[in-house]
């Protein structure tokens, strides 16, 4: 049977350790988590089976594969201490027969986006970014029109739109979108992704370098490293569509209680097809996933055993090919979900209501 593994690593560290650990998640402290982070070794969180592709009746089976290092961990060590602990993780998915392997959050973002990883493993390699772009994209058109924003009156943010994703995804909204509002940090590069927007799609593009401006915007894409909490509430404009596919979330909780006149939604969660069980609570209801942990999947479905949306410069080809397989296979949107909870009618009209009157 064709098998993949795919690497996660702790993102809320008292949350997620204890979901392995129940008792070393209660007595340990924050900062000795983070601390400790730097000295576990890699390992095998479960087994995953059931999933079953739509198309030709194909099952295959996986391993969820734990690098216990926390963002915070990650983002002050040099990319050189990291790359080795997932080079081991990748080992551990060779001996574990996995075919093909994914790189999860900030395993994936780490120093070149997992080129120097994949070159230190004989199996392939994703960031599973090319599919976690569509899914964001598509989960963002799904909100506009719950929210009868129509998309080409609409100006589109985009905050983190010099990295991976977030470069991709604008180029995919802009060839809709009335008018692009580009966010990152570096001018620069700002500039460049400002280039690619407009040889895409042309149109109107804005750049900017403050998050704030994201006030301008009816639908926002927010999919940086900023490590959390990067947006503010009296940042969102009344009535907007906000989709934050950042791991950790750009937008907390806090934000989301004090803008209830805000569609605040998890961009980038998707339907398995077949009776998937992960075997690990890794954060998505049962039969659901993330949309790097789908793209692995499908392209092992596909049995395209290559590496795939490596580097920071994802290509919009490479997205349609992804997300043409995915729905081949059977991966399906899922409702829009907000922290944890499903957004139904009757969430959005209140939200509707609130914001237009
Ligand atoms: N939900 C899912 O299924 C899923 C799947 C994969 C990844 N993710 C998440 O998606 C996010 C982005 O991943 P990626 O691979 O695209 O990362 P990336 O290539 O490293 O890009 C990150 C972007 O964030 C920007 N950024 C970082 N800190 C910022 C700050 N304080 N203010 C404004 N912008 C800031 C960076 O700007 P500079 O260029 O200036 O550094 C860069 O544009 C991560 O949070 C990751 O965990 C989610």
């Amino acid at each position: 049977m064709d098998s993949f593994a795919f690497i996660i690593h702790p993102l809320d560290p008292k949350r997620d350790v204890t979901r392995k650990y129940p008792l070393l998640g209660k007595v340990l402290p924050e900062p000795a988590i983070h601390f400790f982070s730097r000295f576990w070794p890699p390992l095998r969180l479960s087994h995953i089976t059931g999933a079953r592709s739509e198309a030709t009746g194909k099952e295959i089976e996986g391993w969820l594969i734990a690098v216990p290092y926390t963002v915070q961990r990650m983002l002050a060590l040099p990319p050189r201490e990291v790359y080795r602990k997932i080079v081991a993780a990748g080992h551990l998915a060779e001996q574990l027969g996995a075919k093909i392997l994914g790189l999860g959050a900030y395993t994936s973002i780490v120093g070149d986006g997992g080129v120097t990883i994949a070159r230190e493993l004989a199996i392939p390699v994703t960031s599973g970014d090319s599919y976690t772009a569509a899914v964001a994209v598509r989960a963002t058109r799904e909100a506009a029109r719950l929210m009868d924003i129509e998309l080409a009156q609409a100006t589109v943010a985009v905050v983190g739109a010099t990295g991976a994703i977030g470069g991709v995804v604008a180029q995919q909204l802009a060839l809709t979108a009335g008018r692009m509002l580009l966010i990152g940090r570096r001018r620069a590069r700002l500039e460049a992704a400002g280039r690619q927007v407009r040889a895409v799609a042309g149109g109107d593009v804005l750049l900017s370098t403050e998050v704030g401006d994201i006030r301008e915007a009816e639908v926002v894409i927010t999919v940086t490293s900023a490590g959390g909490n990067l947006v503010r509430p009296e940042y969102l404009r009344c009535g907007a569509v906000v989709c934050d596919v950042s791991r950790p979330r750009d937008v907390s909780r806090q934000v989301a209680q004090a803008r209830d006149d805000v569609l605040i939604f998890d961009g980038g969660l998707v339907r398995v097809p077949g009776v998937v069980d992960f075997g690990f609570d890794y954060g998505p209801p049962p039969e659901l996933t993330f949309g790097c942990v789908a793209e692995t999947m499908a392209l092992t479905f596909e049995g395209y055993f290559e590496d795939f949306s490596l580097g920071k410069n994802l290509q919009l080809a490479q997205v349609e090919m992804i997300d043409a397989w995915a729905t081949k296979h059977g991966f399906r949107l899922a409702a829009l979900r907000s922290f944890e909870h499903e957004l139904d009618e009757q969430v959005i009209q209140q939200l509707k209501t609130r914001a237009y009157g």
